[in-house]
C-alpha cells in the first residue's frame, strides 16, 4: 500500500499549477500550493502515509460532515424536516434554489444545508462549539486540533453570501437563533486544522460501520452510516459529486482547503490534500489521486 501511495504522490504532483487556491476567504489564499498529502486509515487499525499527509489544513466543508453527525446525535430523523437529502446540481454557496423550495436547502452539504444543521446544533447543544471540537478531537486520536481564528474571522468579515442565505431562510421560518452567532459557531467549524492523518482516523468509522477503532466507540448505528454514507456519495461534491461518482466511486466528502475525505466501506477511510481547486472547488491533484487509487485497488461502491 505505501508503494501505492508514494506512485499516486509521483503522478499527481505534476497536476499542481493548474488549479487555483480558494482566495473568496481572504486568509486561506495565502497557503502555499505546492503541497500535496494522502493518508489511509485500515479497519485493522494500519496507517499508510505519503507526501504531506501530516500538514495541517483548513478543513472547510469537510467539517460540515461532522456537523450532521453530531445533529444526528442530538436529534435523529427531525433535521429532515428542515434540510432535504437530494443532490443540488448547484455550486456549494448558490442561493437560487432557497427562494423556489420555500428555505429548505436541498441538503446538508451546501452551505444553506450547513448552516440550517449548525442553527440546529447551536439551540440543541450545550457549549455547541467546545462539543465540536472535543468531537472532532475524539474521533481522530489528536487532542492538539484547534480553530484557526484568522481564518474564521476572514471568513466572517467576508460572510456576504453565507449570511443572505442565513436570512433568507429566516425569512421562512427555517432559521431559529441569532444569524451572526450561528454563522460564527459555522465559520469556526471550516476553520478546523487537521492533517491527512487526523482525517483519515476520524472518518474511519464510516468505513467501519459506524464503530471508531482507535476510540472504542460506536459513533453512529450501523445503519446511520449507511445513511451518512450515501448522503456524501450523492452530496459530497456539490455538483461535482456527479463526476466524482463517475471517475471515483466513493462516498466523499470535500473542502475548499484542498482537502477530499473519500471511504471504502469495510476496509478504510482515505484522506488527500492539495490545495489547488478546480472549476467545481474541489482539489483538482486530489480527484486525479483519488481516481488513481479507485482504479488501482480495483474498488469503488459501484
Ligand atoms: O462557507 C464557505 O464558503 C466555506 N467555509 C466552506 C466552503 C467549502 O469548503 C466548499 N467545499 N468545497
Amino acid at each position: 500500500m505505501k508503494d501505492l501511495l508514494d506512485d499516486i504522490c509521483h503522478h499527481v504532483r505534476p497536476l499542481i499549477g493548474q488549479g487555483r487556491v480558494a482566495n473568496y476567504i481572504p486568509a486561506l489564499g495565502r497557503v502555499n500550493p505546492d503541497q500535496f498529502g494522502i493518508a489511509i486509515y485500515s479497519n485493522n487499525g494500519d496507517l499508510y502515509t505519503a507526501g504531506d499527509a501530516d500538514q495541517a489544513f483548513s478543513i472547510q466543508s469537510i467539517s460540515k460532515v461532522f456537523n450532521l453527525i453530531l445533529a444526528m446525535q442530538h436529534c435523529g430523523e427531525d433535521i429532515w424536516q428542515r434540510v432535504g437529502q437530494e443532490p443540488s446540481g448547484q455550486p456549494f454557496n448558490s442561493l437560487v434554489q432557497l427562494e423556489y423550495e420555500a428555505g429548505i436547502p436541498r441538503n446538508p452539504f451546501i452551505n444553506a444545508g450547513a448552516l440550517v444543521i449548525s442553527d440546529i446544533n447551536y439551540a440543541h447543544i450545550a457549549a455547541p462549539q467546545q462539543a465540536m471540537r472535543s468531537f472532532v478531537r475524539r474521533l481522530s486520536g489528536n487532542s492538539e486540533l484547534h480553530y484557526d481564528q484568522a481564518v474564521a474571522d476572514s471568513e466572517y468579515e467576508t460572510r456576504a453570501r453565507n449570511a443572505a442565505m442565513a436570512y433568507l431562510m429566516q425569512s421562512f421560518g427555517n432559521f431559529h437563533n441569532n444569524v451572526e452567532d450561528v454563522l460564527r459557531y459555522y465559520f469556526n467549524n471550516c476553520s478546523l486544522r487537521m492533517s491527512c492523518i487526523d482525517l483519515a482516523r476520524a472518518f474511519s468509522f464510516l468505513a467501519n460501520g459506524g464503530y471508531c477503532r482507535h476510540s472504542d466507540t460506536q459513533i453512529l448505528a450501523r445503519g446511520d452510516t449507511k445513511k451518512i454514507n450515501a448522503l456524501m456519495a450523492t452530496s459530497g461534491l456539490y455538483d461535482e459529486a456527479g463526476n466524482f461518482a463517475y471517475r471515483v466511486g466513493l462516498p466523499g466528502k470535500s473542502g475548499v482547503g484542498g482537502g477530499i475525505v473519500a471511504i471504502v466501506p469495510g476496509q478504510f477511510s482515505v484522506c488527500v490534500w492539495s490545495p489547488e481547486l478546480n472549476e467545481a472547488g474541489n482539489s483538482l491533484a486530489g480527484m486525479a489521486a483519488l481516481e488513481m487509487l479507485s482504479e488501482r485497488i480495483g474498488w469503488s461502491i459501484f
